[in-house]
């Protein structure tokens, strides 16, 4: 048994972005700097809450984004599950790493395809009948405190071709048949839309969306809003968009472009850059948050700073 890591407050004396209700957009760019807006009409989220990190373009930190917050969470005493959700990368679940109790049968570690197709009911007879898997049953604790990540392999894609009637709803309803407390639930979906992210979107009550400024963003086109307006429209119409993240971000036309362009798509959404940190690569290969690796650094201050601003803890 590995002894657990208490993540710990961010210091003080952190640089943390300054946080305005609107923007002046009147700044002439030498006066204009990384700031987080938080429009009047924002409202922070209350525990227990599920949010999805959500962009259909790749390498946009949606990953870094979800470790980051859930680890934040985590060190606001919160207990915190991780969902993997991208089969193609599996990114999560070998950067935070899960602790599997000691002994248990591979075919026993179960996963998110688990959760969606279920497993033999007698292991011994992997053709036959299957058995539902709950997620409390999928979830497994890290070397972290407060900090449980449902895992995920390639071969979550099997979802894809072995659908069944329910799988859109399979997720939305797993999570609210644990019996297993959490204070939030932070989903990584892919970029790819699949069964599989129409399913995590269903089920988020919030969903986050990074950016990383392009020059299709700035022109108004966040492909990802007109999913996010399907979803709304049909399958989930309580999902909101509660914050616009600008990733990597270094001061440029196009970063204050793609945030203008943001807060006016989503007016009662945060809109924050996550300044560029060198320190967010070097994270995943030591197999801890960034928080943990480089706790002085901007992007950590920024992700530390837009968690705290996004949910409160129910009373
Ligand atoms: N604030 C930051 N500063 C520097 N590098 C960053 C920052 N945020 C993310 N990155 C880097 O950008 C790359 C892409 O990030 P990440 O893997 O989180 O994106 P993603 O949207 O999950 O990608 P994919 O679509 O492939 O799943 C990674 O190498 C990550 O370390
Ligand atoms: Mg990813």
């Amino acid at each position: 048994m590995t002894t657990l890591t208490t993540i710990p407050p961010l210091a003080d004396d952190l640089e943390f972005l300054s946080i305005v209700s609107e923007w002046d957009t009147e700044a002439t760019y030498h006066q204009w700097s990384a700031k987080t807006l938080v429009p009047a009409t924002f409202r922070p989220a209350q525990t227990p809450r599920v949010f999805v990190v959500t962009n259909n373009k790749g390498g946009v930190g949606k990953t870094t984004t979800a470790v980051e917050l859930a680890a934040a969470w985590a060190a606001m005493g919160l207990r915190v599950r991780l969902i993997d959700a991208d089969p193609q990368n599996a990114a999560i679940t070998y950067w935070l790493g899960v602790e599997y109790p000691a002994g248990l049968p591979v075919e026993q570690q179960y996963n998110l395809r688990h959760v969606f197709l279920g497993t033999p009911a007698d292991p011994q007879n992997p053709n036959g009948p299957t058995r539902d898997v709950s997620l409390d049953e999928a979830t497994y604790p890290t070397k972290f405190e407060n900090l449980y990540v449902v895992p995920c392999t390639p071969d979550l894609t099997r979802v894809e071709y072995e659908r069944s009637s329910g799988t859109d709803n399979a997720l939305r309803y797993a999570i609210a048949e644990s019996q297993e407390h959490f204070d939030v639930t932070v989903i990584d979906a892919s970029r790819t839309m699949s069964l599989v992210t129409l399913a995590c979107l269903i089920a988020a009550d919030e969903a986050i969306i990074p950016v990383k400024p392009g020059a299709l963003d700035a022109q108004g086109v966040l492909s990802i809003n007109s999913t996010i307006e399907k979803i709304q429209r049909r399958e989930n119409p309580k999902l909101r968009v509660a914050a616009i993240l600008t990733t990597m971000w270094e001061k440029s036309d196009l970063a204050r472009e793609v945030e203008e362009q943001a807060a006016e798509d989503y007016p009662d959404a945060i809109v924050s850059p996550i300044r560029k940190t060198t320190k967010v690569g070097e994270a995943p290969a030591t197999g801890q948050p960034t928080r943990l690796h480089a706790p002085r650094a901007t992007a950590v201050a920024d992700y530390g700073q837009v968690a705290r601003l996004l949910l409160v803890k129910a009373a």
